[in-house]
């Protein structure tokens, strides 16, 4: 029986609680599929810098690089605020992405329908939007030199070099062909020399496919797009502050942020964690809500290793949980017919699947 290595970081916060209720998810889909999952902890983040000093010691950076595919929950806490940059957890999540060079972020934004009224926004406005962000995650500003605050005085800059461009905007590129065959490229040309190459150097790859429609649009006015008019979109490609940014607002069309997983890809093993944080507010209550590790861990199965029919067995027993009213204490408001817990939504997943 095929062995998989697994990385699993679960880190702060509510991370521990969610990634358990993943794993117990792989566990069901694993044995259904005859394969089998080996996992290694590691630890990064605020429990890191505890236990070593580091957010991320060597050894889970040479972990996650041996491994075939990293599983990771979240991380910081209100307790780490106040440590230098380099010492704090966002640094050692910052660290591993650069490490194993994950340049390319996938964010997926679907709305349930079962869950239409629960966003914020107009159900006849988000009825039906598929969208993806593909965001850059390795370069921009989060990465640029040079960086400095000496107490009077700070800046930070953004670079992006061609290389970084092309390739990012090739996996946009891409992802559009199995989807709608739309990419629209956010950036703030009007302003910024950084966009305007990076516009410039979409617009060379977009040669490559000429099946995929191309837009571009300003960051400013994609913010206000997203709200007024998400239906548009299919795929989004931008760089990595103005992915971080929208792909937090396009999230809130799902109703809650504890739904949405995402992928990093590009570089020696794919990394999947949720797109939300550690929820320190929450933690240890056993209220959080672990789909969107859960269905992280499907994009795991499907991107990383290969294993459609497992991850599919996932989606759709998430679906039909929703469906049929489990809500965590996040969605209690919207049709619930029963509200659990984290792990009384991992067990009702995992039956489903067992009886698929
Ligand atoms: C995210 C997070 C991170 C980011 C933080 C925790 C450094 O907000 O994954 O979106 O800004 O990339
Ligand atoms: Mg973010």
């Amino acid at each position: 029986m095929k062995t998989y290595d697994i990385a699993v970081i679960k880190g702060d916060g509510i991370g521990p609680e969610i990634v358990d209720e993943a794993i117990k998810i792989l566990d069901v889909v694993s044995k259904k599929e005859n394969f089998n999952l080996n996992y290694k902890e590691y630890l990064m983040g605020g429990c890191a810098y505890e236990a070593t000093g580091n957010p991320i010691p060597d050894e889970t950076i040479e972990g996650c690089k041996k491994s075939d595919a990293i599983l990771f929950g979240s991380i910081g806490g209100y307790k780490w605020d106040n440590l230098p940059r380099e010492l704090k957890p966002e640094s050692g999540l910052l660290k591993l992405r650069k490490e194993l060079g994950l340049f390319a972020n996938l964010r997926p934004v679907a709305v349930f329908d079962e869950l239409i009224e629960a966003s914020s926004m107009k159900p006849e406005v988000i009825k039906g939007v598929d969208l993806l962000v593909v965001r850059e995650l390795t370069g921009g500003i989060y990465f640029g030199e040079p960086r400095v605050n000496d107490g009077q005085k700070a800046y930070n800059t953004m670079v992006y070099s061609k290389d970084e461009i092309i390739r990012i905007a090739k996996v946009a590129f891409e992802s559009a062909m199995k989807r709608d065959k739309k990419v629209c490229s956010v950036d703030k040309a009007n302003v910024l020399e950084v966009s305007r190459l990076w516009r410039a150097t979409v617009e060379e790859v977009a040669l490559d496919y000429p099946r995929v429609e191309l837009s571009h649009m300003f960051v400013d006015n994609a913010a206000m797009q997203l709200v007024r008019d998400p239906r548009q979109f299919d795929v989004i490609l931008t760089g990595n502050i103005f992915g971080d940014i929208l792909s937090d607002e396009a999230s809130m069309m799902s109703g809650s942020i504890g739904l949405l997983p995402s992928s990093s890809i590009g570089g020696i093993v794919g990394l999947y964690e949720p797109i939300h944080g550690s929820a320190p507010d929450i933690a240890g209550q056993g209220i959080a809500n672990p789909i969107a590790t859960i269905l992280s861990a499907s994009m795991m199965l499907r991107y990383s290793l290969g294993k459609t029919k497992a991850a599919d067995m996932i989606d759709s027993a998430i679906k039909e949980v929703l469906s049929e009213g489990y809500r965590t204490a996040d969605l209690a408001k919207y049709h619930a017919k029963v509200v659990c817990s984290t792990q009384e939504m991992g067990d009702i997943i995992v039956e489903k699947i067992k009886k698929a």
